[in-house]
C-alpha cells in the first residue's frame, strides 16, 4: 500500500510520527499549508503542534492556506493560541473569534493574489510547507488530494516540506490535478486556457525531493460541513436566475449552453447551481473555485461536460457519494492552483457567469460580503471578487431579510464595501431580480428597491431615497448623516424597523 503512495525508496526513510514532524515548526515561523474550504488540509501535524502549545511551549506562527480549513488546523491552533497571523480566508468560529477580539491579525484578501504575495515575500520567508498528499511520485512530485489552493507555491518557496500522506483519500483522484505556476512579471506569459477543460500543466506538484523533510502517514478524514436543506427562499433565488439566463439566451446574449459558471460557497450558492439540474440547459461548463454537492448532481444528471475548480468541497453526505463513485466524478473534474482557478485574465476571457452571496446590498448596488454591521468579520471575501470584477455577468444573491426580519439585507448604504456598484451587475433576492447593467445610480435604486427589497422595508427605503433625491446632488444622492442609521438602530434596539 505505502509503495503506491511513496514511490521513491529514499523517501520512505523520511516517514516519522506527526509529533516528530511538528518539531520542524518553531516559534515565529511562517507556515504555508494545503487546504481549501475545508478539504485537503493537513490534520495530524497541526494537532501535534497544538499539543505542544497546550503543554506550555511558547509558539506562535503566521498561517497561510488556500482558503478555509477544518478544525484540526484552524480550530486546534486557534484554541491553543498558536495562530498569531492568518491569511487569506477562514470560516472557523475559534479563528473568527480570535480575529474579532484582536488576538489574531488577519488580512482579508483576494485569493488569486495570495500566491503572488507569497512569492514576493510580503509574509516573509516561507519556512515550512505542510501539504496533504495522495502520493509522492518517483521524481518527488507531490500529488495533492481534494484541493490544490496554494500548495504548488508553498512547496516551491518553503525551506522545508512536510508531506501528510492521507490514505483515506482515494487513489482515483490521481490525474485530476492540473498544476501550472505562472512566472512573476515581467516574465509572466498568457495563461493558455481557452476553455474550462483545457489542461496546461502537470498532474503533480514538482518538488525537489531533498526539500521533503518529513512524511507523516495518516487517515484522518476532512471535516467537511453539512449543507443546509434547499429552502423556499434559495429555490426562489435559483428560479429567478434561471429565468433570467433563459431570457438572455433568447435575446442572443448567451449561448444555449450558457458560459462557464462560477458559484460561491454555502447553502444558497449550492441551491442556485442545484436549480440547473431541472433547467433546460445542457452541456454546461464550470470555471469556479469550489465544487460543491450540486455539481455532483449536475454531473449525475448529465448536464455538465467539465467542472474546473481548485477544491472539491462536498457536504458530509456529498463526501460519501464522491468516494463511492470517484472514478466517474474524476472524469469531469479538474483541480488547479487558486492562482489559475481564480485568475482574472482567464475569467474575463472565458466570460464567466459569477454567482456569489452577499450579507447586505445597498440601493446603489454596493455589496458587503464580509463584515456584519460594518465591523464583525464573518469569513472573508474569498475568491468572490476575483470573478465578480471580471465576469461577463456578475450576480449577487441574498435573502431579503435576516435575523427573523429584524434586518433588511437591502439597505440605504452598506456598512462595509467588498464589491462596488461598478462590478455588480445583477442583484437577486427571493423577491425578484434587478438587472443593473446599463443603469445610472438612481435607476438602480428604483430597481433594487422595487424588485429585491422585502415589503416590510420597501416604504422605508422609498422614503429615504425620495428625501435623498431632494438634496442638491442628483447623481448618487444620500442623506449622509442618516445613511447608516438603520445599522445603528439594529445595534441599539435589535431591529432595523422603526418602532
Ligand atoms: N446583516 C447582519 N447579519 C446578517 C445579514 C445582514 N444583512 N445577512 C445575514 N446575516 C447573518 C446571518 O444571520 C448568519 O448569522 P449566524 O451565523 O449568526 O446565524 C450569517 O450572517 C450567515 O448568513 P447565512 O444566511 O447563513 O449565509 P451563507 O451561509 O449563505 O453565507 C456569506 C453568506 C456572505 C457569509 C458567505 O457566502 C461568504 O462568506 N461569502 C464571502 C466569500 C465568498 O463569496 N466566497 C465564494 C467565492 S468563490
Amino acid at each position: 500500500m505505502i509503495d503506491n503512495r511513496i514511490r521513491r525508496e529514499d523517501l520512505k526513510g523520511k516517514i516519522v510520527s506527526a509529533e516528530e514532524a511538528a518539531l520542524l515548526i518553531k516559534d515565529g515561523m511562517t507556515v504555508a499549508a494545503s487546504g481549501f474550504t475545508p478539504s485537503g488540509y493537513p490534520k495530524a501535524v497541526p494537532l501535534a503542534l497544538a499539543k505542544r502549545a497546550e503543554a506550555g511551549e511558547q509558539i506562535g506562527i503566521t498561517l497561510l492556506t488556500g482558503a478555509s480549513v477544518g478544525d484540526e488546523l484552524d480550530g486546534a491552533l486557534s484554541r491553543a493560541g498558536v495562530i498569531k497571523r492568518r491569511f487569506p480566508y477562514q470560516t472557523h468560529n475559534d479563528t473568527r473569534n480570535g480575529i474579532n477580539n484582536g488576538t489574531i491579525m488577519y488580512q482579508d484578501m483576494h485569493l488569486s493574489h495570495l500566491p503572488q504575495y507569497m512569492s514576493y515575500g510580503f509574509f516573509g520567508n516561507i519556512d515550512v510547507a505542510v501539504v496533504e498528499a495522495l502520493a509522492i511520485t518517483e521524481d518527488g512530485g507531490i500529488i495533492p488530494t481534494t484541493s490544490v489552493g496554494i500548495s504548488p507555491t508553498a512547496v516551491k518557496l518553503a525551506d522545508k516540506v512536510i508531506v501528510e500522506i492521507n490514505t483515506s483519500q482515494p487513489m482515483a483522484l490521481e490525474g485530476i490535478h492540473d498544476i501550472y505556476i505562472p512566472e512573476n512579471p515581467p516574465y509572466r506569459k498568457p495563461i493558455p486556457i481557452e476553455k474550462s477543460g483545457d489542461r496546461i500543466g502537470t498532474t503533480y506538484i514538482p518538488c525537489d525531493p531533498s526539500k521533503i523533510a518529513a512524511i507523516v502517514v495518516t487517515d484522518i478524514t476532512d471535516k467537511v460541513r453539512p449543507l443546509g436543506p434547499i429552502d423556499e427562499d434559495s429555490e426562489a433565488i435559483s428560479n429567478h436566475i434561471i429565468e433570467f439566463l433563459d431570457y438572455e439566451v433568447k435575446k442572443g446574449r448567451l449561448p444555449k449552453n450558457l458560459l462557464p459558471l462560477q458559484s460561491g460557497v454555502g447553502s444558497v450558492a449550492n441551491a442556485v447551481l442545484g436549480g440547473l439540474v431541472k433547467s433546460p440547459f445542457t452541456d454546461l461548463t464550470c470555471y469556479t473555485e469550489v465544487i460543491q454537492d450540486s455539481m455532483l448532481d449536475l454531473i449525475d444528471a448529465g448536464k455538465v461536460t467539465i467542472a474546473s475548480g481548485t477544491s472539491i468541497t462536498p457536504s458530509t453526505e456529498g463526501l460519501v457519494r464522491l468516494h463511492k463513485d470517484i472514478e466517474k466524478y474524476a472524469k469531469y473534474i479538474i483541480l488547479r492552483p487558486q492562482e489559475i482557478s481564480n485568475n482574472p485574465e482567464v475569467a474575463r476571457r472565458l466570460g464567466v457567469l459569477s454567482m456569489n452571496t452577499a450579507i447586505e446590498i445597498d440601493m446603489y448596488g454596493h455589496v458587503n460580503s464580509t463584515n456584519i454591521m460594518g465591523s464583525r468579520m464573518m469569513n472573508g471575501l474569498g475568491g468572490s471578487a476575483d470573478y465578480t470584477r471580471n465576469a461577463y455577468i456578475s450576480f449577487y444573491t441574498t435573502v431579503s431579510t435576516a435575523k427573523n426580519g429584524d434586518i433588511s439585507s437591502i439597505v440605504p448604504m452598506v456598512s462595509h464595501v467588498d464589491h462596488t456598484e461598478h462590478d455588480v451587475m445583477v442583484v437577486v433576492t427571493e423577491r425578484g431580480l434587478a438587472d443593473l447593467r446599463g443603469t445610472a445610480p438612481v435607476e438602480r435604486a428604483r430597481l433594487i428597491i422595487d424588485k429585491c427589497a422585502h415589503p416590510d422595508y420597501q416604504p422605508m427605503l422609498n422614503d429615504y431615497f425620495e428625501r435623498a433625491l431632494k438634496t442638491k446632488t442628483k447623481h448618487e444622492p444620500h442623506l449622509i448623516g442618516e445613511a447608516l442609521s438603520w445599522h445603528q438602530r439594529f445595534l441599539d434596539t435589535g431591529s432595523m424597523k422603526l418602532k
